[in-house]
């Protein structure tokens, strides 16, 4: 699940794989490889556990050329992180690299072994190389082996193989971890992200579920999965250059807001079968401690906190465990009692939040089953010292207002769910769901992005007000709690959640024209109890913001502004709602002239108490 970058030229392209692995980066990795072959048929592998600079301080001690290569970042699920079982692999004459997981690696291994193939890593990705070798036998072509062998293959997988008897080309096959042709002249790449090829290339095809490619200097030959030839249309790419790069955007948080629906593809890549999350999405032993787990202890942070509000929702609906969230500032101070076969989840955009790095030390000293880290920062604290690491692939977050981080947490968290779930009562057909539901959820976004001009004309409203308040039920309830958030911290407007159901209880009394009320209003089992509560803030003068699904019949008059979100699976729900929010303190601060990439007082990363 982690990074691939190939290419055949006629110049020498090693240093044009290791700085696309270095563009990679951001997606957490444990070991990083590289092998490229000569017109000759010299083959040359360099491997290291640890950071791409040592793979590019072992490359530049010693001369390594070749035309024709491939590299990968890996972030192991089979075989512990080690120089021997980072990619790429060899077999005989064939090299691969491989983002995924074979679910059926034991026996292709077994029957392989059969055939006196010697194994020398604890890989799942190593069947693949020793099985192209062998069709490669009868097959004719590296192509023709490359078909045969997939159709052998369960699981995910973006794969890149190279013969280096022949150094004119390497084959390719996708099916649930994505790889893109970077199309140059006289040369072309391949990758598993674009954002590895941005120096060498703009122009990319997309490979579909199922194709298998051939890719030579000059051809692209793509086939389906039947083996029929077929086209893939070419783009011409306007990602950013990197994320220190705002592009066309005014700011980073802006910049970032519009880069979720692509965001959490990559935090889904390679993470979901066609009915289900994969056990090793969680990393190595995940499925086996999940297995026992009964109680999920959550501690984090501001946003990352919300994040795990919404996840308590779901762990107990779905997941059929109980659980309990806490800021972390309060957790790490309270003699706090260990529920039996507990497991310990942080959450942290950072990694480096000193609330949450203490909580999680704390926490492993007090009888947890153990430690899992939903976290944006290779490399960073929480992930080093946690049994477990689920990397949400955002990439880096400049803005100090946390965005995509939040959404592609919870789709982490969505995907915990899954594989806790699945052994406390979550039926086949609710795992299926889920898988699709989350498969849509990018152009969903994508639609929800759709309203920001209607957005950014409601945030005149907001411009003289001192005073505001979100209100939600359920799962919304924390997503009310991070438009608050957003709202203050990036517009210094005051913003308050409550617990729709809450108003009578005392804040009705606040209610005025003065005191925008914003409501999130999905359509679920909740909504006809939050329209009551419209009603009772109506009938007392309060002026009404309300994000509803179109089916919710909320309508429009001087008293109530409804901005209709696109109708989606209660499960993204949550997180479908958070755009408009976001949106809407962007748009506030824009006209409040604040500094929204770096409001005032706040850090990016609170690394101290
Ligand atoms: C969110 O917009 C804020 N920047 C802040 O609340 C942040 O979420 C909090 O400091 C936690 O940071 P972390 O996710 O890096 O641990
Ligand atoms: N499952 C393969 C391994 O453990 C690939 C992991 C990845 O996607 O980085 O080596």
């Amino acid at each position: 699940m982690c990074g691939i970058v190939g290419a055949v030229a006629q110049r020498d392209v090693v240093d044009i794989l290791v700085e696309g692995l270095r563009r990679l980066e951001y997606r957490g990795y444990d070991s990083a490889g590289v092998a490229v072959v000569t017109e000759a048929g010299e083959l040359t592998r360099l491997r290291r556990l640890g950071k791409v600079k040592e793979l590019s301080d072992a490359v530049a001690a010693q001369p390594v050329a070749g035309g024709t290569g491939i590299a990968h970042t890996r972030w192991a699920t089979h075989g512990e992180p080690s120089e021997r079982n980072a990619h790429p692999h060899v077999s005989s004459n064939i090299t691969v690299v491989h983002n995924g997981i074979i679910e059926n690696h034991s026996p292709l291994r077994d029957a392989l072994k059969a055939k006196g193939y010697v194994f020398t890593s604890d890989t799942d990705t190593e069947v693949i190389a020793h099985l192209v070798e062998e069709e490669l036998k009868a097959a004719g072509s590296l192509l023709a082996a490359v078909q045969k062998t997939v159709k052998q293959l369960h699981g995910a997988y973006g794969t890149v193989l190279m013969d280096k008897t022949d150094s004119s080309r390497v084959v390719v096959a996708r099916s649930g971890s994505p790889l893109v042709i970077g199309l140059g002249i006289g040369e072309n790449f391949i990758a598993s992200d674009q954002l590895a090829l941005l120096p060498v290339t703009r122009r990319f095809m997309f490979l579909e579920e199922g194709d298998v490619a051939e890719i030579t200097r000059h051809s692209v030959s793509i086939f389906d999965k039947d083996g029929n030839a077929i086209e893939r249309e070419v783009h011409e790419s306007n990602v950013s250059y990197d994320a220190g790069d705002k592009g066309q955007y005014r700011h980073f948080m802006l910049k970032e807001i519009y880069e979720q629906p692509h965001a959490i593809n990559n935090t889904l890549e390679g993470r979901l079968s066609a009915d289900s999350v994969l056990d090793e999405t969680f990393g190595n032993g995940a499925a086996e401690l999940f297995k026992k787990v009964k109680h999920v202890q959550i501690v984090a942070c501001g946003t990352s906190y919300h994040s795990g509000m919404v996840a308590r929702y779901w762990l107990e609906s779905l997941g059929g465990i109980s659980c309990n969230v806490e800021i972390a500032s309060e957790f790490r101070y309270r003699k706090s009692f260990v529920q039996p076969n507990s497991l310990l989840v942080s959450i942290s955009q950072s990694g480096e939040t000193a609330d949450t790095l203490a909580a999680l030390r704390l926490a492993k000293e007090a009888g947890y089953l153990g430690s899992l880290t939903i976290c944006n920062v290779a490399g960073s604290s929480l992930v080093r010292e946690s049994d477990l690491a689920f990397m949400t692939r955002a990439g880096a977050e400049i803005g100090v207002a946390s965005t995509k981080a939040f959404t592609t947490q919870l789709v982490g968290l969505a995907m915990l769910t899954m594989a806790i779930g699945k052994y406390n009562g979550l039926t086949a057909v609710q795992q299926r769901e889920l898988t699709d539901a989350l498969k849509s959820l990018p152009a969903k976004l994508e639609q929800t992005l759709a309203l920001a001009p209607q957005i950014e004309a409601l945030a005149e409203e907001f411009a003289d007000k001192h005073h505001s308040l979100f209100l939600g039920r359920g799962d919304q309830y924390p997503i009310a709690m991070e438009g608050a958030l957003k709202l203050k911290e990036i517009s210094y407007i005051h913003a308050e959640a409550y617990a729709a159901g809450e108003l009578k209880h005392g804040p009705l009394a606040l209610i005025d024209a003065e005191m925008p009320i914003i409501v999130v209003a999905p359509n679920n089992e909740l909504l006809e109890k939050l329209q009551s509560n419209v009603e009772e803030v109506r009938a007392r003068g309060g002026i009404l913001y309300v994000f509803a699904d179109a089916d919710a019949k909320f309508q429009s008059d001087d008293t109530m502004r409804v901005i209709n979100v696109p109708h989606v699976a209660d499960i993204l729900a949550p997180i479908v709602y958070t755009l408009p929010l976001q949106l809407l303190s962007y748009y506030v601060a824009i006209i409040k002239g604040t500094d929204v990439d770096q409001p005032r007082n706040l850090a990016k990363s609170v690394t101290v108490e």
